[in-house]
C-alpha cells in the first residue's frame, strides 16, 4: 500500500503517524494557570533535545484552534513540571487528559497529591517516581495545526530513592508506561541487554 501523504486530513494523519511511532514514553506535565491552579495532561509527542545543558521537548497540539490549557500556562509562566508516570498511575495518567476547562484542576478532580517546586513556583506529582522541573527555553511552531514544540531546560530532578543504579535509572523498577496508538499502553516488556557498543565520551564544544 501507498499513501500520498497530501491525500490525508490532519486528524487521519494523526491516526497513522501515531501508531506508526512507538512505543511513545509519556511525559506527564504538571503546569500552574494564571488564577493558581494545577493543571496536568500526558503529551508522548516528547524526546530528549539536549544533554547539556540537558533539555527536554513536548509537542503540544490545538484543540480545534485553541491553545491547551498546558501551553497557555507554560506561556504565561515560564516553568513546567515533567513527571513519570510508573505502571500504577495509568489510570489517573489516562483520565488526566479528559478536556476540562481551565477552571478545573486535574489534580483536585482525580485527587492527585502535589509538592510546591523547588526552583520555581510549580507543583510536581507527589505519586510520580520521577519529576523534572523544568524552565522554558524555546516554543516553535511546527506545521498548519498551530502545534508547538515547547523545550525545557531540566534545573531540578526528583528521583524516587532506589531507582538510581550506577548513574543510570533501573528502568525494571521503574516500570514506565508507554503510549501506543489509539487508547492503548503497554508495560515494559522483555528486557534484552547486549554488549555495549563503544562511543565516544559526550563532551562541551
Ligand atoms: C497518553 C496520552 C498522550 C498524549 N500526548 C499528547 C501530545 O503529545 N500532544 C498533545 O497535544 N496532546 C496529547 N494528548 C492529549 C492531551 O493530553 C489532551 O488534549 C489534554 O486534554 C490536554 O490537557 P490541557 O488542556 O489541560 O493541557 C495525549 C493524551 C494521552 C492520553
Amino acid at each position: 500500500m501507498k499513501i500520498y501523504a497530501d491525500s490525508m486530513g490532519p486528524e487521519q494523519t494523526y491516526k497513522l503517524l501515531t501508531g506508526i511511532v512507538v512505543p511513545r514514553p509519556i511525559a506527564w506535565v504538571s503546569t500552574l494557570s494564571e488564577t493558581g491552579l494545577t493543571n496536568v495532561a500526558p503529551f508522548s509527542c516528547y524526546t530528549i533535545v539536549s544533554n547539556m545543558p540537558p533539555m527536554i521537548g513536548i509537542n503540544i497540539g490545538r484543540k480545534a484552534g485553541v491553545r491547551k490549557d498546558t501551553a497557555t500556562n507554560i506561556l504565561f509562566n515560564s516553568h513546567f513540571v515533567v513527571n513519570i508516570a510508573d505502571e500504577t498511575l495509568l489510570e489517573p495518567l489516562h483520565q488526566s487528559a479528559g478536556e476540562y476547562p481551565p477552571q478545573i484542576s486535574e489534580t483536585q478532580l482525580l485527587d492527585l497529591e502535589t509538592l510546591p517546586g523547588e526552583s520555581m513556583p510549580v507543583p510536581r506529582l507527589v505519586a510520580a517516581p520521577i519529576s523534572m522541573e523544568c524552565r522554558l527555553h524555546s516554543v516553535t511552531p511546527y506545521g498548519d495545526t498551530g502545534a508547538e514544540f515547547f523545550v525545557g531546560e531540566i534545573r531540578v530532578w526528583h528521583i524516587r530513592d532506589g531507582l538510581l543504579n550506577d548513574g543510570k535509572i533501573d528502568s525494571t523498577i521503574l516500570r514506565p508506561i508507554c503510549r501506543l496508538g489509539g487508547p492503548n499502553y503497554a508495560t515494559l516488556g522483555k528486557v534484552v541487554t547486549l554488549q555495549a557498543v563503544s562511543q565516544t565520551p559526550k563532551t562541551v564544544l
